[in-house]
């Protein structure tokens, strides 16, 4: 296939997942990544599961000039961009610094992309585009409501650039909109490594379990859902990656006659935060110290998706259970306290 990628935020969580289903099916992969929320390590580990030697460049890509002289040589066919900060909290705290860095990162790569004339790109959207819906589940089709935080506008602001520069540029681009990431690769040598104390739910349960937080916090049990406790479209790691080999096999092989297509990407079930922790503790053996706290700012009571369209069109569907997920969390978790 010998098709070369250019993978933005490579080295995170769901681009590290990426990489490894890219390569392992034939794709040539250069990763940009300034490690503000990774670490060397992740490269490493991702040669080490597949045997192949990758071009890392270091660079922040809010700096366009540097961008441009560290690829000036390089010719690419498509670009995951997956480079953001994603903290809902933080987000909240710091607008500016979220507008500046997801939006300025988003800006320089198309406007590398016009550069280069690179016509393909894959870019990591979110359910969080979808706000509070009206309806469930969410299809595609489902307006953005008012965003819930910063972070969520960036998302919305993003998609809305990329239809516009891929119709304007007749570019064919697809925004593939996440459930709830969680779980780790087989191999136990990657998965999320958050900086400091988890913002997630499940890397928050696997750090309780295994004694390096106290106890969890639920955020609140009073939602309009099965036993009050909000409920999340939970999606394991390695099916979300395939997912985008999938887009990447879409993208290098079909010509959509739409230039900016989307799709969701979810398992189209939903789980409430009790039966997470409470699949947790029965798979893995393991006792979940939580309580109860009020609600978190910024979160919704119930969302999960319909993921009919991305099963059809981009003959892809979810193999893993709930099970594995929380089943190769715990592993990952017990692999670096090692
Ligand atoms: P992550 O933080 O693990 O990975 C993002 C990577 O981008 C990191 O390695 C970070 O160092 C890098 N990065 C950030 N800003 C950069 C910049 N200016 N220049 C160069 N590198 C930069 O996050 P993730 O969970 O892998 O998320 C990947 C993408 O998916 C993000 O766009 C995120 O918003 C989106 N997303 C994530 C989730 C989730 O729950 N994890 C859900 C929906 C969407
Ligand atoms: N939760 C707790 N305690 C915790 C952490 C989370 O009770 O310590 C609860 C939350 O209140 C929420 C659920 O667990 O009800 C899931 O929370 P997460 O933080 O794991 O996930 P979110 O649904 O809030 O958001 C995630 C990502 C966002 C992304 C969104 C949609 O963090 O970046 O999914 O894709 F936008």
């Amino acid at each position: 296939m010998d098709k070369k990628i250019l993978v933005t935020g490579g080295l995170g969580y769901i681009g590290s997942h990426t990489c490894i289903e890219l390569i392992n099916n034939g794709f040539n992969v250069s990763i940009i990544d300034n490690l503000v929320n990774s670490e060397i390590t992740s490269l490493k580990s991702i040669e080490k599961i597949t045997g192949v030697k990758i071009n890392f460049y270091m660079v922040d890509l809010t700096d366009y000039n540097k961008m441009k002289n560290k690829l000036e040589n390089e010719n690419f066919d498509i670009v995951i961009h997956f480079a953001a900060l994603k903290s809902v909290s933080e987000s909240i705290n710091f607008p500016e610094k979220y507008m500046d860095n997801n939006i300025g990162s988003l800006k320089n790569i198309l406007k590398f992309m016009e550069y280069k004339n690179i016509k393909k790109l894959l870019f990591s959207s979110s359910c969080t585009v979808y706000g509070k819906p009206d309806s469930l589940p969410v299809t595609e089709e489902s307006i953005f409501k008012k965003p819930e935080s910063p972070y969520a506008e960036t998302k919305q602001i993003s998609e809305k650039l990329i239809d516009e520069f891929s119709n304007k540029f007749k570019q064919n681009s697809i925004s593939l909109r996440y459930f709830n990431p969680v779980g780790a690769h087989d191999s136990g040598l990657i998965g999320e490594k958050p900086k400091g104390k988890p913002e997630n739910l499940v890397p928050y349960i696997s750090e309780t379990a295994i004694g390096l937080r106290k106890s969890l916090s639920v955020f609140g049990s009073d939602y309009k859902t099965k036993d009050g406790t909000p409920v999340r479209d939970y999606i394991h790691i390695v099916d979300l990656a395939n997912a985008h080999l999938a887009a990447v096999i879409r993208l290098t092989n079909y010509k959509s006659k739409k230039y900016y297509e989307v799709f969701n990407i979810g398992t189209g079930k939903g789980y409430s935060v009790l039966e997470v922790i409470n699949a947790f503790k029965k798979v893995n053996k393991v006792d979940i110290n939580y309580k109860i706290v009020g609600r978190r700012k910024g979160d919704i009571d119930i969302i999960f998706s319909d993921n009919t369209l991305s099963r059809k069109t981009l003959n892809w569907k979810p193999k893993k259970t709930i099970e594995d997920m929380v089943e190769s969390s715990w592993r990952w978790q017990k692999n670096i306290n090692r």
